[in-house]
């Protein structure tokens, strides 16, 4: 199947869709229905993968989902961001996207915390007749471990490399990937991570998945396997998904390209 011809993946990040310092699910419903009416406009192919802020990280800490199996907090966790999900998923319906949940946890088989196997026919069928499948960070069930936490920073570049995706773009809540005095850096490659390495730290809030570090590290696996470049940009700026939409260049690019 070669319907991914120009293939959009945008990730929202939990930070701007929900309150991330939260102890417990608050979703940011009003920031849920900006992006909505800025993805309205969009033509193209899209899939969205948003994350969990407070609908999963709290949750995977409190049990302890990254050091042991938990079979009643696996289900919790799963059950908080599959909740997120369906707010998500009606706030795009209520503005015109025909957006389908598509939950990994149904869908994928992950080994040692890393994917390993996902359907995607029905991911294919959807964006052929013209709907936008929503993927989440979630818990999966893992073939060494039980089930591990699979974020959405893992998803994006996972779909991107076996569909062929053509724009990436991770939204969250800073201006792009900043240095020591809040400067957004605007290319990160192989040549300079080392050096810019030391300024990217985890998340200020709770996040199992390693927060700004593991986002960098995923997209510059994938630009150095794929030539792929992504964008990592302020989704919670409103304006800024149109504009990423529309194919501006915003935030950082974690590229090959020199
Ligand atoms: N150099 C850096 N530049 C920008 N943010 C950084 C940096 N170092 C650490 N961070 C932290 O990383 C956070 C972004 O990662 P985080 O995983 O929390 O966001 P998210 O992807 O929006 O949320 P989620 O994982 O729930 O989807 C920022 O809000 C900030 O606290
Ligand atoms: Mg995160």
């Amino acid at each position: 199947m070669d319907s991914s011809k120009n293939l959009t993946i945008l990730k929202l990040g939990g930070s701007v869709i929900t309150d991330k310092r939260a102890e417990d699910g608050v979703v940011r419903v009003n920031e849920i229905q900006r992006i909505a009416k800025e993805i309205s406009s969009f033509k193209g192919k899209l899939i969205i993968v948003h994350g969990a802020g407070s609908f999963g990280h709290p949750q995977a800490k409190r049990f302890a989902l990254n050091e042991e199996f938990n079979v009643s907090g696996s289900i919790i966790t799963h059950l908080s961001v599959k909740e997120l999900c369906r707010t998500v998923v009606d706030v795009l319906n209520e503005n015109g996207i025909c957006a389908v949940g598509v939950h990994p946890m149904c869908c994928m088989v992950a080994d040692n915390g890393r994917i390993k196997t996902m359907f995607l026919d029905q991911i294919y069928c959807m964006l052929e007749r013209g709907i936008v499948p929503v993927l989440h960070g979630d818990v999966v069930m893992d073939s060494s471990l039980g089930t591990s936490v699979v974020s959405g920073d893992q998803i994006v570049p996972y779909i991107a490399k076996q569909m062929k995706a053509s724009l990436l773009g991770i939204g969250s809540a800073t201006e792009g990937v900043l240095d020591d005095k809040s400067s957004t850096i605007p290319i990160i490659s192989s040549n300079n991570f080392e050096d810019v390495k030391k300024h990217i730290r985890g998340s200020e809030n709770t996040d199992v998945t390693g927060g700004m570090l593991g986002k960098v590290k995923e997209m510059l696996d994938l630009s150095d396997s794929t030539n792929t470049t992504s964008h990592i940009f302020d989704a919670g700026k409103p304006g800024n998904i149109e504009r990423f939409l529309k194919g501006e260049k915003i935030g950082t690019a974690i590229t090959n390209e020199q």
